[in-house]
């Protein structure tokens, strides 16, 4: 018979010690949007570099920044599960860091709508628009994961503020998915 007993105690204390990691967890967040905000910014310049249908180096580079933007947020939303519910000094400070990624945001799904004639008119290869579809779709369910986290680690008073800023994100997904949507 397994004694289950010392397993318990160790469960309880490490339940005790857990809490005063709490600054260590949200440090990580804002290490995690400090990394997204960079790779929006990344992903954006590869959007905009992208200026001719035929420049396929190009557009990998965009294929490429959305993969190393997804991973950024599925790090933010771990790290933002595992932190909990935050403190209003915490969530501010949050909230804050993801105002200042929001336009980025925006601006890259927008950008990427102005690009979709160069990608159907891509003629020495055929797909391109789909994997930018295949991405964006991808991109939209991470984020959404990582704003869902956001807003329930928020305190109640703040959840408001949180919902806001992500609901502006949101539509400006539901456009690009929207724009892309008719490719195979
Ligand atoms: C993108 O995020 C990764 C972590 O996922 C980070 O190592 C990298 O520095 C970030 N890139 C930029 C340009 O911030
Ligand atoms: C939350 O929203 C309220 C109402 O718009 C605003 O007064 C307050 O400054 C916001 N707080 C944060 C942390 O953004
Ligand atoms: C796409 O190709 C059509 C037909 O060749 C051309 O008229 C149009 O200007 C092209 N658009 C872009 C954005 O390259």
């Amino acid at each position: 018979m397994v004694n289950f007993a010392p397993l318990v105690v160790l469960a309880a204390s490490l339940t005790v010690i857990a809490s005063p990691m709490e600054k260590r967890t949200v440090a990580a967040v804002e290490t995690d949007l400090g990394f997204i905000s960079g790779n929006v910014t990344s992903l954006n310049n590869a959007i905009n570099a992208f200026t001719a249908p035929n420049n396929l180096v190009a557009a990998l580079n965009i294929h490429s920044g959305a993969v190393a933007l997804e991973a950024a947020i599925t790090q933010g939303t771990k790290d933002v599960v595992a932190t909990g519910p935050v403190s209003e000094a915490d969530a501010t400070t949050i909230i804050n860091l993801v105002k200042g990624i929001q336009p980025g945001i925006i601006s890259a799904l927008t950008n990427i709508v102005t690009k979709k004639p160069l990608f159907d008119n891509t003629t020495v290869i055929s797909g391109l628009g789909s994997i930018v579809k295949s991405d964006l779709n991808t991109l939209n369910s991470d984020t959404s994961a990582f704003e869902t986290a956001l807003v329930n680690a928020a305190p109640a008073d703040l959840k408001a503020n949180a919902t806001t800023i992500v609901t502006a994100i949101n539509s400006a997904f539901a456009a690009a998915v929207s724009a892309y949507a008719s490719e195979k």
